[in-house]
């Protein structure tokens, strides 16, 4: 008898079993795919984090190494290789996640996980061999997979998911993305690097739909469409074909219908809850209008006993929140007190520049009533970011017109996504903007430019 079955092994279902264990728990993790590690390290964050790292350098050399007094005659792209680094750090990733269930007691089982019942799930392998385990809980990490348009059929060749469009062969010489969102634009950029020209189509008027602070999408735009990446904004996609190896693809624009060619067509509109065959019948258990599990603050489902964490519960769809609510979750079991604050929970895009925010958007400040202070700062002011030969950019830090508390920071720039860190603690530790502005920032770094936006919070800024 386990004290706990954990269905899925993605960020959220193996930190949460390695937590469990840790706790004195009798864990089981069930993964239906070879490897652990689900959607993130085997075909999201982690591969797709690494065509981006390689790609951004095949970009630099071809760009920007000569500002720096660096002449290479010629550079050339190695796909083959590139793609097959990107293999091996997933590789390397998703067997250390094997020699911490070791470490840790749990016991990492492949197979298809069934709820039988509150207290057994059954596990059928690949050979459709069963396996019966016995469990005092359940918690489902199931996650989460790519929505399909309607009309427009994955093919896995030419109209594809982001799985996909991590593993061409070839660079297509017109990739066409449908969605303006974090794949559309992280795995639009891989590509547009590598000498694909790029076309984004997106229903809304903005790019990130909203996700992410207006200021910030707008500049983010411009800059994309600086780097050759070709929007088209308020387009309805209908349908989609292929023939002959030509993607033709169909939408509404601006009153008309009108159609694209490309060589691969990316579907990135978002994604939905994984629930099938899952068993959740049988112990009815009922997902929520959009498919999601809907869970109290314990994570527990309305079946005693059954908790849900990650992608397959409303919220954002971000591995490092899915770990976080693992370990509320199972920590919760065991009596520890905790909280997931979602009010401090960092969001990055890696695009060049880097996005990210934290909090609460001027937006979502306004539509609450609240008042709020803004303080500002570029990075083109900042010493680092000049060195460094990067200057697009701002951080935007949003503060209480009256207590000064950090509700929301926002910021486009290099490296934003490691400088979100500090400003991702302020907001868990409910800090005024006058704290981030008298805390010692090293220089030069670009954490100064947090600093600078602190202090214009209180407009005094001192580098502008
Ligand atoms: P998942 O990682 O989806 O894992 C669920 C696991 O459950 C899967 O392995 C699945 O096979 C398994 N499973 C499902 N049903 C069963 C069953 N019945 N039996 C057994 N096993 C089952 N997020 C970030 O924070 N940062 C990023 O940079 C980032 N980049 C991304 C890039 C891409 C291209 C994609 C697609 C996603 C990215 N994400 C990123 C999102 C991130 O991957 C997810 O939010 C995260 O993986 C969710 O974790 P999870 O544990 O809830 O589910
Ligand atoms: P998304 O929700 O980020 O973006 C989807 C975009 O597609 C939106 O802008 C939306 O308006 C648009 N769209 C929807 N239907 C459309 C249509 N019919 N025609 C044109 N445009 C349409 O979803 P995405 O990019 O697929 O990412 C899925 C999830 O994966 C996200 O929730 C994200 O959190 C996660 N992810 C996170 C990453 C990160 O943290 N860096 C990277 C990649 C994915």
């Amino acid at each position: 008898m386990y004290d706990l079955v954990v269905i899925g092994s993605g960020p959220g279902g193996y930190i949460a079993s390695i937590r469990a264990a840790q706790l004195g728990m009798n864990v089981a993790c069930v993964e239906r795919y070879p490897t652990f590690g689900g959607t993130c390290l085997n075909v999201g964050c982690i591969p797709s984090k690494a065509l981006l790292e390689s790609s951004e350098r095949f970009s630099e050399a071809q760009t920007h190494f000569t500002d720096h007094g660096i002449e290479i005659d010629e550079v050339s792209l190695n796909l083959e290789k590139m793609l097959s680094r990107k293999d091996e750090v997933v590789s390397s990733l998703v067997q250390g996640i094997e020699y911490l269930f070791g470490k840790n007691d749990v016991e990492g089982i492949h197979g298809w996980g069934t709820i039988i019942d509150e207290n057994t799930v059954e596990v059928t392998d690949d050979d459709g061999e069963t396996t019966t385990l016995e469990t005092e809980r359940i918690l489902i990490a199931t996650g989460s997979k790519p929505i399909a348009l309607p009309g427009v059929e994955f093919d896995k060749e030419f109209i594809v998911d982001s799985t996909a469009a991590l593993e061409f062969e070839e660079v297509p010489d017109h990739l066409v993305v449908i969605g303006a969102g974090v794949i559309g634009l992280e795995l639009g950029s891989v590509w547009g690097r590598l000498g694909a020209d790029v076309t984004v189509l997106e229903y809304l008027p903005e790019v990130f739909g909203g996700r992410m602070d207006s200021d910030v999408a707008k500049l983010a735009q411009r800059v994309f469409k600086r780097q050759g990446i070709e929007f088209v904004m308020e387009a309805e996609v209908t349908a989609a074909s292929v023939d002959d190896g030509v993607v033709t693809t169909t939408y509404k624009h601006d009153g008309e219908e009108k159609t694209i060619e490309s060589d691969r067509l990316l579907v990135g509109i978002g994604r939905y809850p994984f629930t099938e065959n899952l068993g959740l019948d049988n112990i009815g258990l009922q997902t929520n209008e959009r498919g999601f599990i809907e869970v109290d603050e314990h994570f527990q489902t309305d079946i005693d006993g059954v908790y849900a964490i990650g992608d397959v519960i409303p919220g954002p769809m971000l591995a490092h929140l899915a770990e976080h609510e693992g370990v509320v979750c199972v920590e919760r079991m065991n009596g520890i007190a905790g909280h997931v604050n979602y009010d401090a929970v960092p969001d990055v895009v890696y695009t060049h520049p880097e996005i990210a925010s934290v909090g609460k958007t001027e937006a979502e400040l306004q539509e609450a009533g609240i008042d709020y202070k803004v303080g500002q700062f570029p990075f083109k002011a900042n010493g680092r970011a000049r060195a460094l030969n990067d200057t697009d950019g701002f951080t935007k830090i949003l503060a209480h017109a009256e207590t000064d508390q950090i509700l929301g920071a926002h910021i486009i720039g290099i490296r934003a996504g490691d400088m979100i860190a500090e400003l991702a603690v302020a907001c868990e530790f409910e800090s005024s903007a006058e704290d981030v502005a008298r805390s010692s920032h090293a220089h030069p770094t670009l954490a100064e430019i947090v600093k600078e936006a602190a202090l214009d919070v209180d407009d005094r800024k001192l580098n502008l």
